[in-house]
C-alpha cells in the first residue's frame, strides 16, 4: 500500500505544534508571520490560511468591466456569467494549460480574493507558498514569484504541485521511500517520482479535464450535431463520465444549437458517447506514466511496484479511473482522499518547511 498518516512513525500534525515550541525572540519572531498557501490552478484557485484552514475554493475566473478595466466578479459569480455576458464584459481565465497566461488577470484575481478574506495580519506579515506545475520555465516561475510580491507579500517559496498534493494526500515524501503521483488537473497532467522530500523527475502533458471539455464538445458537433457550451460539456464529464466500458449505460438530456437548423434543442447523451472521448485521454496519460518509468532509477521503481501509484487532480475522479490504470499497468493504484484540495493542503506542511526539503527545517 502506499503510504500514508497512519503508517509513519511522525506524523504530519506534529507540524502543527512548531510554534509552541520554538522560542520566541527577536532573532525567530518572524516564525510568527502567517502562512497563506496557494493553489492556482487552471480551473481552481484555492487559498490555506494557517489557523484558518482553505478560506477560498472556487474557479480560477475573473470578470472585468471592458470600460472601466474594474473587476467586477471573481470566482464563481464570474463563473456563473462564462458564456452569458454582454460586451461590456470580459471574462478572463488567467491560466492557461497550468501556466498564467494573463498575468494581470491572475495579480487581479488574487488582490480580490485577498480582499474578501481576513487574513489577521497585513501582507507583510505574510509567508507564502505558491503552487505551479513542474514543467513551468523559468520565466513563468519568475511571473508566479512575483504575484504575491506585487501584493506587498516579500516572502514567498514556490513548490510544485505534484509535491504539495502528495504531501496534502498524507504521503511521507520526506522518507527514502520512491513515490508517484499523476495529477490529472484541469489544464495539465503531471506525472511526478518523489523521493527524500523533493521531486527526483517529472513529466508533463497539457492536457486534462478542460481538453476533456472541448473534446466532449466536438463529438456532439460531430456525432449528435448538436453545439453545446463548456459548461454543459463539463457536466456531461462529471456526470457521465467513465472509463469502463462494461458499465451499464446511462443517458443524460443536454441542450444547446442544432447545427442543421440553427435552433436551441435538446438531445440525449450515452455514458458510452463519453467513454469514447476518454479512452484515447487516458490512454496518452498512461503513456506518460511508462515514459516516466523509462527515466526512473529501477531502486524507485521497486518501491513504486510495492506502493503503487497516487492519483491526484480532480479528473482522477471520473468513475473507474484508478482500475483503469491498474489494468493497463499491473501496478497498485488509489484515488488521494481529497484530490480537489490535497495539493494546498499539502502548503500546510510546505509553510514550515519553506522550500527545502527536509521536513524538520523550521526547528533548525
Ligand atoms: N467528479 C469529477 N469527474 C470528472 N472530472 C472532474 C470531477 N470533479 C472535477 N473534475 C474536473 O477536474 C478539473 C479540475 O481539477 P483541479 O482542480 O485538480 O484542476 P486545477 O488544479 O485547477 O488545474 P491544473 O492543476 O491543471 O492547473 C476540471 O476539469 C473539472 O471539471
Ligand atoms: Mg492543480
Amino acid at each position: 500500500m502506499i503510504k500514508n498518516k497512519n503508517s509513519k512513525k511522525e506524523p504530519l500534525e506534529s507540524f502543527e505544534t512548531i510554534e509552541e515550541v520554538v522560542e520566541e525572540t527577536p532573532e525567530n519572531i518572524e516564525v510568527r508571520k502567517v502562512g497563506v498557501g496557494i493553489d492556482f490552478g487552471t480551473v481552481n484557485l484555492l487559498v490555506y490560511v494557517e489557523g484558518q484552514g482553505i478560506i477560498f475554493d472556487e474557479p480560477s475566473i475573473v470578470a472585468y468591466d471592458r470600460d472601466s478595466r474594474k473587476v467586477i466578479a471573481a470566482g464563481f459569480e464570474a463563473d456563473n456569467m462564462t458564456g452569458k455576458t454582454h460586451d461590456k464584459i470580459k471574462i478572463v481565465r488567467p491560466l492557461r494549460d497550468g501556466v498564467i497566461s494573463d498575468i494581470r488577470a491572475a495579480k487581479d484575481l488574487l488582490k480580490f480574493v485577498f480582499s474578501k478574506v481576513n487574513l489577521h495580519a497585513s501582507n507583510s506579515e505574510i509567508r507564502s507558498v505558491l503552487c505551479c506545475p513542474s514543467e513551468v520555465t523559468q520565466i513563468e516561475r519568475k511571473a508566479l514569484l512575483q504575484l504575491p510580491q506585487q501584493l506587498g507579500i516579500e516572502e514567498v517559496y514556490i513548490e510544485e504541485e505534484i509535491k504539495s498534493g502528495c504531501v496534502g494526500s498524507g504521503v511521507d515524501i520526506y522518507d527514502d521511500r520512491g513515490t508517484m503521483v499523476v495529477d490529472i488537473g484541469g489544464g495539465s497532467t503531471d506525472v511526478g517520482i518523489l523521493n527524500l522530500g523533493d521531486v527526483v523527475l517529472s513529466k508533463t502533458l497539457r492536457m486534462a479535464g478542460n481538453f476533456i471539455d472541448h473534446e466532449i464538445i466536438k463529438y456532439c458537433k460531430q456525432h449528435l450535431k448538436i453545439e453545446i457550451g463548456q459548461k454543459t460539456a463539463e457536466r456531461i464529464k462529471i456526470e457521465l463520465g467513465t472509463v469502463n466500458e462494461k458499465k451499464d449505460v446511462a443517458t443524460m438530456r443536454v441542450a444547446g444549437r442544432d447545427l442543421l437548423t440553427g435552433l436551441p434543442r435538446h438531445t440525449e447523451i450515452t455514458s458510452r458517447n463519453v467513454t469514447e472521448v476518454l479512452l484515447p485521454i487516458f490512454n496518452d496519460i498512461k503513456n506518460l506514466i511508462i515514459s516516466a518509468f523509462k527515466d526512473t532509477p529501477p531502486e524507485l521503481c521497486s518501491d513504486i511496484y510495492y506502493d503503487g501509484i497516487l492519483l491526484n487532480g480532480g479528473v482522477s475522479l471520473v468513475d473507474h479511473a484508478a482500475e483503469y490504470f491498474t489494468e493497463k499497468l499491473g501496478l497498485k493504484v488509489r484515488v488521494s482522499s481529497n484530490p480537489l484540495t490535497s495539493v494546498v493542503l499539502g502548503t500546510k506542511v510546505l509553510l514550515k518547511t519553506r522550500g527545502h526539503f527536509v521536513k524538520d527545517a523550521d526547528t533548525e
